[in-house]
């Protein structure tokens, strides 16, 4: 069967690890030069898609949704569609993970029909358990704990506005949660400088934040946690914040309305960044929390951007990681 279809271009595609196929579950398992090369590719996509049109002719992708989306559903389903191959949409109520069947029969049945699952669960465990028993490619299309293509997505975005990442200032103000996270990795790798400005008792993950510090010495990042929003904008490039609450703590939102309550990204903290600093926010917003009208809609944000650009990151990942059709 593999005959049939084109292969995969070996110069897109991220190398195997002794042997074994790749998987995308963290930011923190490619190299500096991994993600730049997803960079790169996510770039020429955009510039060129007809040249990739029938990259993944024959295969096909499972998405295995366990919460809402609207842009990592859609950016992969016509990710996918763009690249030659075909998309099956596994909604909460269809598959019921670890409930109607084991994490790992769901996997192994689905590696028999499809070529890559991309899976948004809860649990960062529940994705590595599905990576290690599918024998196709697993992409972390958000957990709890982490949103890598997210985090492409606004690399590329601030790369695409700023023409270069080496150096940027980025402050991030609000929760430390999966989005920081993944960013935290992403600068890490691209020689950024991320400050964090959370509330006590909602940095990021101490673990997460020494993998990035890890990396960081080897590109120059700079990476900080502090708790002072407006210290952390003090002439940053770039401004990013999400949700106080996230899709799983909805009983918390409430108390988290109050505890965020000095963190909103609105015009007067804007007014501490440097005077064109960009707006970044991953989406969904909830206006009026996090961040003001004034600013999300303002001349300054690039949120549309960011969600254009999580289709060629899509797109990118697909290519990377795809094999020949194996089934
Ligand atoms: N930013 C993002 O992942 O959006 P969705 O939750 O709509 O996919
Ligand atoms: N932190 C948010 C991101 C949504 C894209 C959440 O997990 O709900």
């Amino acid at each position: 069967m593999s005959g049939t279809f084109p292969a995969v271009r070996e110069q897109w595609r991220l190398r195997p690890r002794q042997g074994a196929k790749r998987d995308l579950l963290s930011l923190h398992d490619l190299t500096v030069e991994e993600m730049e090369h997803l960079l790169r590719l996510a770039a020429e996509v955009k510039a060129n898609p007809g040249a990739f049109r029938h990259a993944l002719q024959g295969r096909s992708l499972a998405l295995v949704f366990e919460k809402p989306s609207l842009r990592t559903r859609v950016t992969f389903e016509v990710g996918m569609a763009q690249l030659g191959g075909h998309a099956v949409y596994l909604a909460p109520a269809d598959v019921g993970l670890g409930r109607r069947e084991s994490v790992r029969d769901v996997a192994r049945n689905l590696g028999r029909w499809v070529q890559g699952i991309v899976v948004r669960t809860f649990g960062q465990k529940i994705l590595e358990e599905m990576a290690a028993a599918a024998p196709v490619p697993v992409i972390n299309a958000l957990t709890d704990l982490l949103h890598p293509c997210q985090a492409l997505a606004d690399l590329l975005t601030l790369q695409q506005h700023r023409g270069r990442l080496q150096g940027l200032r980025l402050a991030y103000v609000g929760d430390g949660n999966n989005v920081a996270h993944s960013l935290l990795h992403a600068a890490a790798r691209a020689g950024m400088h991320l400050t964090v400005a959370s509330p006590s008792g909602y940095e990021p993950d101490a673990a997460i934040l020494a993998q990035a510090l890890e990396v960081a010495p080897t590109t120059g990042a700079i990476l900080r946690v502090i708790h002072d929003p407006t210290e952390a904008v003090r002439d940053a490039d770039a401004v990013y914040t999400d949700v106080w609450t996230s899709m799983g703590q909805e009983s918390e939102s409430e108390q988290r309305r109050r505890v965020f309550a000095s963190y909103q990204v609105n015009a007067d903290l804007m007014k501490r960044a440097k005077p064109d600093a960009l707006f970044l926010h991953c989406l969904p917003a909830h206006r009026g929390e996090e961040v003001t009208d004034e600013v999300l809609d303002g001349p300054h944000s690039v949120v549309l951007d960011q969600a254009e650009n999580r289709l060629y990151v899509a797109k990118a990942v697909l290519l990377a990681l795809l094999d020949e059709v194996t089934a």
